[in-house]
């Protein structure tokens, strides 16, 4: 088994499931079955065990499963170097989820901390070509697989900005108050920007030595701030005035964006196919995976819903055995089992199917 990897993973009345068990016992587990068989969920559920909304970014209110509207919960068996934990999450009704490590009461960061993962959907193949919040938390989530304290940086700037913002909003002028919320901004956005610009290098350096048949990105971010605490403090007070103007925050960690450039090409990712764009994902996410395991000692967990998609045979193929090579663990899903043909004998290959209980794995 890799490093880093869910060696069980158990589902209780989450979304179309009302229980569900797997054990798998390789590094690459494919899911396959038809249109709302529940494939989806099942990686859902696993991105519920890093900190964050998960890869839907929904409420916790919306995965309880229907009709019946018990509380939801996820439990795994997490294999982290050579230690072994049980995790778990949780929620009722519309409360926030709640986390246990090995039977302790945690925080969700604790939990980034030993579930290092990232994810790709299909809503991401558009990702080069829509707005940059979107880019931004695609390079947010890859960040946290580094510094899991990303996620407490950007929830303590978000909260300060939110409350500048509405003093922007509502017009109000107390010196004093702008002063200890640009503060607390500047320290979690000095260590926002340091910690993406030291992915955006490894991503870089990971990406220049591979031996990988997916296009490498020139990466670069767009209105990136000055990186001290010191420099951004003084930063957002010029530009106070300007804000009260705009009844927000014009600039920031919050407005940064994320460019790449099909090098081969020299082509911007917006204007590339939709396959040499997915190409272009895929390679960030397996650049990320090569880094931190060289960094942390294993690759991050990879959650890749209809990855295949728009994929040739070549690519497909290819991606199989960077995985493998990577010893990361990855779970996949497709609608049909013929796209996980080569992986037979090397994976964990399972039909998902609903049924009138439930979605079922068998
Ligand atoms: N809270 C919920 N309670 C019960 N069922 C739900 C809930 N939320 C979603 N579902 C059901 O889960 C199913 C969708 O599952 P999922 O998205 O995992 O499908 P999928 O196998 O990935 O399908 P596709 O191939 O279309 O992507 C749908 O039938 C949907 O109605
Ligand atoms: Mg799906």
């Amino acid at each position: 088994m890799p490093e880093l990897a869910i060696t069980a993973l158990q589902l209780s009345h989450f979304r179309s499931y009302k229980h569900a068990r797997i054990e798998p016992d390789t590094g690459i587990t494919a899911l396959y079955g038809t249109n709302g068989a529940g494939k989806t969920n099942i990686l859902e559920a696993i991105s519920m065990l890093s900190p964050g909304r998960g890869l839907r970014r929904a409420a916790p209110g919306e995965i309880i499963r229907q009709p019946e509207a018990l509380g939801w919960k996820v439990t795994a068996e997490l294999h982290s170097l050579s230690e072994r934990h049980e995790i778990s999450t949780w929620a009722e009704g519309e409360a926030s989820r709640n986390v246990e490590i090995d039977g302790k009461k945690a925080t969700q960061v604790a939990l980034g901390r030993l579930a290092r993962m990232v994810w790709l959907v299909p809503v991401m193949d558009r990702l080069w070509v829509e707005g940059a919040s979107e880019r931004r938390r695609f390079l947010d989530r890859m960040v946290m697989s580094f510094h899991p304290s990303h996620a407490e940086a950007t929830l303590s700037y978000e909260k300060s900005m939110r409350e500048r913002n509405r003093l922007l909003k509502d017009q109000v002028r107390d010196t004093a108050w702008y002063d200890a919320l640009e503060m607390q901004m500047a320290i979690s956005g000095a260590e926002i920007a340091n910690n993406r610009a030291d992915v955006l290098a490894r991503l870089q350096i990971a990406q220049d030595g591979a031996k990988t048949i997916f296009p490498t990105a020139a990466l670069t971010l767009i209105n990136a701030e000055p990186a001290t605490a010191a420099d951004l403090r003084e930063a957002f007070s010029a530009g106070r005035e300007r804000d009260l103007s705009a009844g927000r925050s014009l600039n920031g960690p919050h407005r940064v964006d994320l460019q790449a450039i099909y090098l081969a090409k020299g082509v911007e990712a917006r204007s590339c196919s939709t396959g040499e764009q997915k190409a272009l994902l895929i390679s960030l996410i397996l650049a990320n995976a090569r880094a931190l395991r060289d960094d942390f000692g294993a690759a991050p967990i990879l959650l890749l819903d209809e990855v295949t998609a728009h994929l040739d045979e070549t690519r497909r193929h290819a991606l199989f055995d960077e995985i493998e090579a990577l010893k990361a663990q990855a779970w996949l899903t497709g609608t049909g089992p013929e796209l996980f043909e080569a992986l037979q004998g090397r994976a964990t290959i399972l039909k998902v199917i609903e049924s009138e209980s439930g979605s079922l794995i068998g």
